[in-house]
């Protein structure tokens, strides 16, 4: 059973653009958000070579990695043929406009793999810039 934690509103993410949970260890999360306000929540790691996915393109229920351009679904992490591969999914709800993942999950989930290549996870302690925005700790409801 998930154990929710509340880490951002929706109206907290850029419509098109992405916000990022830091964890103590592991990459970030990359919280998506796109026209139809759906959100979603992926490793900001692409599984091609690592690029930051927070700083790619959202369009429809996909984003468009900054380096190479693979095209990764948002709804599965899985990139779009021909390209291969698959970037961790972390379960998410949103609840009276406030974004809720598993905190079980982000403690977990994808920590064994290695950070991205670029980007503000790629370095420790830097921060982004443009549409991308750290939430540097997550609150409880
Ligand atoms: S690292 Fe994302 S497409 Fe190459």
């Amino acid at each position: 059973m998930p154990n929710w934690t509340t880490v951002c509103a929706v109206e907290d993410i850029p419509v098109l653009g992405s916000r990022r949970v830091t964890r103590d260890k592991g990459a970030a999360v990359a919280i998506f958000r796109n026209t139809e306000n759906q959100v979603f929540a992926l490793l900001d790691r692409c599984p091609h070579k690592g690029g930051p996915l927070s700083q790619g393109i959202v369009f429809g229920t996909s984003v468009s990695c900054p380096l190479h351009n693979f095209v990764i679904g948002l709804d599965d992490g899985r990139a779009k043929e021909p390209d291969e591969g698959c970037t961790p999914k972390f379960a998410l709800q949103v609840v009276d406009g406030k974004v809720q993942l598993d905190a079980d999950e982000l403690a977990t989930l994808g920590t064994e793999l290695a950070l991205p290549v670029a980007g503000p996870c790629a370095s420790k302690g830097a921060v982004g810039g443009g549409q991308v925005y750290d939430v540097q700790t997550p609150h409880t409801a």
